[in-house]
C-alpha cells in the first residue's frame, strides 16, 4: 500500500474516485463525467487500499456538492473569476453550467496539469479557462501569480479543496496572507477538519500516505477563527455531516449524529468537518 500513494498529486486520484462513483449513481447529486477517467486505474486502487475513506466517501460528495453550490452562489452574485487553488482533478470549469465569461483558474504542480490537459485535450471548457502549472510552496511565485490574476478580475472566489489539511499552520497563514492581500480575491472556500477528526484521519489514513510526503496536519483548536489575525472574516461554514445527511449518502451509525444539534463553532471538541466561507477585509 505504501507505494500507491506515491506523491501529494495521487491524492487527487484518490479523491476524483468517489466524485465517479457519486456521478454514476443514479441519484446523483452532481455529474462530472470525466472523474472516473481522471482518476484512473490508480485512483481506484487507491481508494480501495483506504478503507476509512471508502467508508467514508460522503465527506468527499458532501465536500463536492457544496463547494459546487458556493460556486453556484458566487458567479450569480457576479463574481467574475474562480481560483482554483491544488484544483487536481477537479473538472467543474468543465462539468457546471457557468458564464462563458467567467475567468476560471485552475493552478497545481506541472505533473498534475499536464496529466489532466492531455486527459481533457477533446473536452471544452465552459468558460474562459486557463491552467497554470505552478509549485504554490514557491511564495514568490504564487504571489505574482495572485497579484496578475488580481488585476484581472473584479470579485474573485479563490478555492482551495483538500489542501488546507496538508500544510503547516504557518503556511496556512503565508497562504492566508498572501491571498488577503489580493483585493479583489474577495471571498475563499476550504474545507476544514477539528482536531478530534484529525485525530481519527491520522490514524485511520496516514499509514497508507506513508511515504508520499503528504502529512495531514491542520486542524486549528480556533477552527475558521484562525484566518482572522490574516485578513479573512468568517461568513459561514457548513457541515459535510449534515449536508451528507440531507443527501442521504450515510451508513446507517451515523444517520443519528447527523440528526443531532450541532453546537456552533469556531471551536468544535467533537469530530467535525466542513466547508467554509471567508471573506477578505481588506476588498474593495
Ligand atoms: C487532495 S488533492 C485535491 C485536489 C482537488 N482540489 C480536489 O479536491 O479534487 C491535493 C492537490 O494539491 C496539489 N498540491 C499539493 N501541493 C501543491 C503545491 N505545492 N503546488 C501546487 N499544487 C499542490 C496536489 O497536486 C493535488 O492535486
Amino acid at each position: 500500500m505504501n507505494q500507491l500513494v506515491e506523491n501529494i498529486s495521487d491524492t487527487a486520484r484518490w479523491v476524483a474516485i468517489f466524485r465517479a462513483e457519486e456521478s454514476e449513481r443514479p441519484d446523483a447529486v452532481f455529474h462530472d463525467p470525466f472523474a472516473r477517467s481522471l482518476a484512473g486505474e490508480k485512483g481506484e486502487q487507491i481508494a480501495n487500499a483506504i478503507e476509512f475513506s471508502r467508508k467514508n466517501s460522503w465527506s468527499f460528495v458532501a465536500r463536492t456538492y457544496l463547494i459546487d453550490e458556493f460556486v453556484i452562489q458566487h458567479v450569480e452574485q457576479g463574481y467574475d473569476m474562480i481560483v482554483n487553488l491544488a484544483a487536481g482533478l477537479d473538472a467543474r470549469a468543465y462539468r457546471m453550467q457557468l458564464p462563458k465569461n467567467l475567468k476560471w483558474i485552475d493552478v497545481d504542480l506541472p505533473g498534475m496539469i499536464n496529466y489532466k490537459n492531455e486527459i481533457l485535450k477533446n473536452e471544452k471548457p465552459k468558460c474562459d479557462y486557463r491552467s497554470i502549472a505552478l509549485d504554490l510552496a514557491d511564495r514568490k511565485a504564487r504571489f505574482e501569480l495572485f497579484q496578475q490574476l488580481n488585476n484581472e478580475c473584479k470579485k474573485a472566489l479563490v478555492i482551495t479543496e483538500g489542501l488546507t489539511i496538508y500544510l503547516t499552520a504557518e503556511q496556512n497563514a503565508e497562504l492566508a496572507t498572501d491571498l488577503s492581500s489580493q483585493h479583489h480575491f474577495r471571498r475563499w472556500v476550504f474545507d476544514l477538519v477539528s482536531p478530534a477528526l484529525l485525530e481519527m484521519i491520522l490514524k485511520e489514513m496516514q499509514p497508507a500516505l506513508e511515504g508520499s510526503g503528504a502529512l495531514f496536519q491542520f486542524a486549528p483548536e480556533e477552527g475558521e477563527e484562525f484566518f482572522e489575525k490574516y485578513g479573512w472574516k468568517h461568513i459561514e461554514s457548513k457541515s459535510k455531516l449534515k449536508t451528507a445527511g440531507k443527501l442521504n449518502r450515510l451508513y446507517d451509525e451515523l444517520k443519528p449524529f447527523a440528526d443531532m444539534p450541532e453546537p456552533p463553532g469556531p471551536r468544535r471538541p467533537f469530530p467535525w468537518s466542513g466547508d467554509c466561507l471567508l471573506e477578505n477585509v481588506y476588498s474593495v
